[in-house]
C-alpha cells in the first residue's frame, strides 16, 4: 500500500467502511446484489469479451465481487477475473475461489499487477469513478488509459445525469454530506474520457439507484437534525418537487442515475 497523499476517493472509501464487507448485498436495497439490476453492464461486458477475446479481466472497485461472480455464474470461463479493491472488507467477502483479488488504490494499479505476460486486458467497473471528484477524475482516467494498448476496452457503469442541473444537485448532496464524490452530466464524462484517450463507442442508460435518507444516514452517519438541515437546504437552492430528489414525509430520497459507457483505448 502507497504511503503518499491519501486521495479523496480514499477518503470515501474509509468513511463507508461501516457497510462494505457482509453489509455490502443489503445496502440501498440489494442494488449492489441483484442480477437483473446487474444484466445491462453484463451484458455490455460479454458483448467486449467477444469482440477483443481478453486473457484478464479486471473489475476496479469490484467490491465483494459481486459482479465477477455473476458473469462466472453466467458461463463466462475463458478469462481470467481481478477484483480491485481499497477496502479488505469488501475483498474479504469476495469467497470465490476463481476470482483474483488485488488491494489497490486505482489510481496506481498497473497492468503488471492484473498480467504477468504479454496478452490482452478488459477494464470493468461500476459505480466507481464518482469517488474521485472534480479533480480527481482526469487523472485517474489517464492512470487507467496508460494501463491499456490501444484497441483493448474498458466497460464501466457510471453515475451521469443528463442535465446539469441534476448533477449539481447530487454534487452538492454529497458535498453536504462532507464526501469528495463529485458528478457530471453525460456528456462532460464522455468528453473528460475521450480527453484522457479513449474513443467512447457506446452510451446506454443502466437502472437507477434509488437512496433514501435512512440509507445515506447510516452511511455517512448522519443524524436526524443533519437530515432535516440538508433537505430543507437543496429545496431552497433546488426548488421542491425534483425529479431525482423528493421530500418524503420527514426523510427525502435521491435518485442517482447510471449511463454504461463501453470505452476503446486510443
Ligand atoms: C459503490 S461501490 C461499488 C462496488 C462494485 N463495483 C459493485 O458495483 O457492486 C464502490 C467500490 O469502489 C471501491 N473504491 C472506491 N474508491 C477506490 C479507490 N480509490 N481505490 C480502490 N477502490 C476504490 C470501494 O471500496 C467500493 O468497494
Amino acid at each position: 500500500m502507497t504511503t503518499s497523499k491519501i486521495t479523496t476517493a480514499e477518503q470515501s472509501v474509509s468513511r463507508e467502511l461501516g457497510v462494505h464487507g457482509h453489509r455490502w448485498a443489503g445496502v440501498f436495497d440489494g442494488y449492489f446484489s441483484d442480477a437483473n439490476v446487474a444484466r445491462p453492464l453484463l451484458d455490455a461486458v460479454e458483448k467486449a469479451i467477444e469482440v477483443s477475446k481478453p486473457d484478464v479481466l479486471a473489475d476496479l472497485g469490484g467490491g465483494t465481487g459481486f459482479l465477477l461472480a455473476e458473469l462466472l455464474r453466467r458461463g463466462m470461463n475463458s478469462v481470467r477475473l481481478v477484483d480491485v479493491d481499497l477496502s479488505e472488507k469488501q475483498l474479504s467477502a469476495c469467497a470465490n475461489g476463481r476470482i483474483a483479488k488485488l488491494q489497490s488504490p486505482l489510481n496506481q494499479v498497473t497492468r503488471r499487477q492484473l498480467m504477468a505476460g504479454e496478452g490482452k486486458l478488459l477494464l470493468m467497473s461500476r459505480s466507481m469513478l464518482h469517488y474521485f471528484g472534480r479533480d480527481g477524475i482526469d487523472p485517474l482516467l489517464k492512470h487507467l488509459h496508460r494501463q491499456l494498448n490501444p484497441g483493448e476496452i474498458f466497460v464501466h457503469q457510471s453515475a451521469c445525469f443528463a442535465r446539469q442541473e441534476d448533477a449539481d444537485l447530487m454534487s452538492h448532496l454529497y458535498e453536504r454530506m462532507e464526501t469528495g464524490k463529485w458528478f457530471f452530466t453525460t456528456d462532460e464524462l464522455t468528453a473528460r474520457l475521450e480527453n484522457a484517450g479513449f474513443s467512447v463507442r457506446a452510451v446506454t442508460l443502466a437502472p437507477s439507484l434509488e437512496m433514501s435518507s435512512v440509507d445515506l444516514g447510516e452511511r455517512y452517519d448522519l443524524d436526524e437534525e443533519e437530515k432535516a438541515a440538508i433537505r430543507m437546504e437543496i429545496e431552497e437552492k433546488f426548488g421542491c418537487g425534483q425529479k431525482i430528489f423528493a421530500r418524503e414525509g420527514k426523510e427525502f430520497r435521491a435518485t442517482l442515475c447510471y449511463c454504461i459507457f463501453t470505452c476503446e483505448a486510443m
